[in-house]
């Protein structure tokens, strides 16, 4: 990665009389940075951001969120037109590549994704150690990591064939991974990836065939299943891609970072919110009960949060959010299915963007509030729809591993702290503890 950051001037910081100079940066859009690499050497003291809301970790090229505005650009192009005209696998390879492929690019990119989608055979026990009542998204933790142990000759990070090995590898391999813990959790037998079907196609007929009979994808839902792994591809410097950063600047293989990013993604406060947010929709049950939860999120004494709502860095509409409340009723027409809870959420969504707590707190759905009831819609239990947060994930976390390591800037992270434990003091043997 060629840094292209431009020097925009200096910041003076006066401490303790002391006076820090310090350079100020600006990229192509965006707030311009404060680069507080030098702080502690000019001042002896450290900056303090425990949630990381006015620090930047890195320069990056990939995407752009304007949190005020509602926009997200991939590579700088507007999420709304990807999902739109695009597909998976060619936002994968804009992604990790920086533009838009040609056709010639795109048929070799397929074809080498769709060349890496099965798994070891010896891989498949590893699922055998599991209960069969196993969260899929701890099948999932334990299995990623797992790779590291078949896949040694694409483990060597300095070596940028085996990171495109690994990065091709990963992005294949989460649909056939995500699907065995799915089938594993409903008693099922495995089904095996087939070169014939395109990228989501391929995962649902690994999720819902059976030997018993032929299954036909239906490509409405394929074409669903595809537009929702775009919206959840990438999206800047979130709490697992920072995960999966920190982990590859220690020079961890391309394995263990996913598996670490997989284990961030699964927390209710993250990826874990879709899970949650239909949850707190079935608890919710009728939209006549809306006020009263809407009453519950509002007072600061009871710790129930409106799942789906509320973001670090919207404070707008997710625009990810708009597309799933489309797809959503697409699938639920396709389905026939008529989901009270669509209507739960809906007035959930009503009551909430008009009161006033959520209109100061800048507070909207995001990109988790549909997707629940979409993903149930399609035949998935709630405790696969992380499993497919991570699965389209994957390629954000492997495009922003790569940039980290390709970054000449980058060093092993290293956080400092303020310390408010006890001063120094000498032991006490136990007899004079009293
Ligand atoms: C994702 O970072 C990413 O990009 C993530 C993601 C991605 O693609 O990678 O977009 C995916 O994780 C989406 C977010 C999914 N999480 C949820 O839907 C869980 C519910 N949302 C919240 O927990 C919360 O909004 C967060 C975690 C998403 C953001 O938390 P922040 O930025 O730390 O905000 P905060 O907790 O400081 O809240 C600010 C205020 C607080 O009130 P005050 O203390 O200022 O009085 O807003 C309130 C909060 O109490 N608030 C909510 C709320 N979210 C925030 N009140 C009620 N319901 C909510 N959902």
């Amino acid at each position: 990665m060629e840094n292209k950051v431009k020097l925009k001037g200096q910041a003076t910081l006066n401490v303790d009389g002391k006076e820090a100079s310090l350079p100020v940066y600006g990229g192509t859009v965006g707030p311009d940075v404060i680069d507080i690499a030098s702080l502690y050497k000019q001042t002896g003291m450290f900056t303090l951001d425990p949630g990381f809301t006015s620090t930047g970790s890195c320069e990056s090229q990939i995407t752009y969120i304007d949190g005020d505005e509602g926009v997200l650009l991939h590579r700088g192009y507007p999420i709304e037109q990807l999902a739109a005209n695009s597909d998976f696998l060619e936002v994968c390879y804009l992604l990790l590549h920086g533009e838009l492929p040609t056709a010639g690019q795109a048929e070799e990119f397929n074809s080498t994704i769709t060349r890496h989608t099965m798994l070891h055979a010896q891989f498949d026990r590893f699922f055998e150690g599991y209960r069969r009542d196993a969260h899929p998204m701890a099948m999932v933790v334990g299995t990623v990591g797992a790779l590291s142990a078949f896949y040694h000759d694409s483990t060597d990070i300095n070596d940028p064939a085996q990171r495109l090995v690994a990065s091709h590898r990963m992005i294949a391999k989460m649909p056939t991974i995500a699907a065995r813990a799915y089938k594993y959790s409903v008693g099922q037998p495995f089904v095996s990836p087939r070169n014939e079907l395109d990228y989501a196609a391929n995962f649902l007929r690994m999720c819902f065939a059976v030997p018993a009979e032929d299954y036909e994808v239906n490509p409405v839902l394929a074409k669903a299943m595809d537009r929702i792994f775009i919206l959840h591809a990438d999206h800047e410097q979130n709490a697992s891609t920072s995960t999966v950063r920190l982990a590859g600047s220690s020079g961890a293989n391309p394995f263990a970072c996913i598996a670490a990013g997989v284990a961030c993604l699964w927390g209710p406060s993250h990826g874990g919110a879709n899970e949650a947010a239909l949850n707190m929709l079935s608890e919710i049950g009728t939209p006549e009960r809306v006020a009263e939860y809407v009453a519950r999120a509002k007072d600061k004494n009871d710790p129930f949060r409106l799942m789906g709502f509320g973001h670090r860095v919207y404070k707008n509409y997710d625009p990810r959010a708009k597309v799933m409340h489309q797809t959503c009723h697409e699938v639920l027409k396709e389905v026939g299915a008529d989901d009270p809870l669509l209507q739960v959420a809906m007035e959930l969504e009503r009551v909430a963007l008009e009161d006033e707590y959520f209109i100061e707190k800048k507070l909207y759905p995001n990109v988790d509030f549909y997707s629940g009831i979409t993903l149930k819609a399609m035949g998935f239990p709630t405790t696969m729809f992380t499993v497919l947060f991570a699965l389209a994930r994957t390629v954000g976390w492997i495009a922003q591993w790569q940039e980290m390591i390709g970054d000449p800037t980058q060093r092993i992270g290293r956080p400092r702290q303020v310390y408010t434990g006890a001063a120094k003091r000498d032991y006490v043997a136990l007899n004079n503890r009293g």
